[in-house]
């Protein structure tokens, strides 16, 4: 079983990944965000790609989402976890933060979202009630309290459109349906590894209060601050889960 980790927001790279080759991987869909780079992580072969490219010049709403998850299943990867950056809107996702979510509520539009088309033999829709994987959040969470790592438990991840961020009264609405958190990456990645049975979960870090939830506005410079602490954590996390991914 191969495992893949799709960067975010603060991670283009990879640290601590033995590099071993990188490969341009061509797709029905076109091309992915950049090669995928194959490496030993605490001694498993994993394959990394950076979502956004290396370096970050991918915004949210073009990133090829198609591509990039096709590519993976192509080269034998089984599960995804992948890393986002999010603003939190319920009180406990405070800056700093990381979350494992375990639901998500889509608000993007007019991203390509569905490897099925109008010439398919039969139209299908896939089950989507449980958007991540049980297994491989438990594989996360367990890896997050062998090293006394915090990380909260589940929380539903709101996906907007972007690159701007939300207005106060957007946020407020998300929070109505339920939302503590708000990305602009987590769909359609998620239902993507779902149409080709892959199994997918998301470590989420909290970069900021999202719109209206602090008398601040949201500054660049401070996401990059919270981003910067939050992946040191994600990259020792991540060690740990694929220590704990041996199957
Ligand atoms: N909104 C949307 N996406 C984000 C945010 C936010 O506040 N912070 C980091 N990614």
């Amino acid at each position: 079983m191969s495992i893949a980790i799709i960067g975010g927001s603060g991670l283009m790279v990879l640290e601590g990944l033995e590099i071993e080759r990188q490969q341009m991987q061509k797709t029905p869909y076109g091309e992915p965000s950049g090669p995928l780079t194959f490496g030993l992580l605490n001694n498993r072969e994993i394959i990394f790609l950076p979502r956004h490219g290396n370096p970050h010049i991918i915004p949210p709403h073009e990133i090829n989402y198609r591509a990039n998850v096709w590519a993976l299943r192509e080269n034998g990867v089984e599960d995804i976890i992948a890393i986002n950056a999010v603003g939190g809107i319920t009180t406990e996702m405070t800056p700093g933060k990381l979350v494992i979510p375990d639901q998500l509520i889509d608000y993007t539009w007019s991203r390509q979202h569905t490897f099925f088309a109008k010439n398919d033999k039969e139209v299908v829709h896939v089950d989507f009630t449980v958007p991540y994987t049980p297994s491989l959040r438990q594989q996360i969470l367990r890896a997050a309290k062998s090293i006394s790592v915090d990380c909260i438990d589940g929380g539903t991840y709101g996906a907007t459109q972007g690159p701007r961020l939300e207005t106060a009264a957007e946020v407020l609405r998300m929070e109505s349906d339920g939302c503590g958190l708000v990305g602009m990456t987590g769909m359609p990645e998620a239902v993507l590894a779902r149409e080709l049975e892959l199994n997918y979960a998301c470590i989420s870090v909290v970069a900021n209060w999202a719109a209206g939830k602090s008398d601040e506005l949201i500054s660049m410079e401070s996401i990059q601050e919270y981003l910067h602490k939050g992946m040191g954590k994600v990259r020792t996390l991540l060690s740990a889960t694929i220590r704990g991914n041996r199957t």
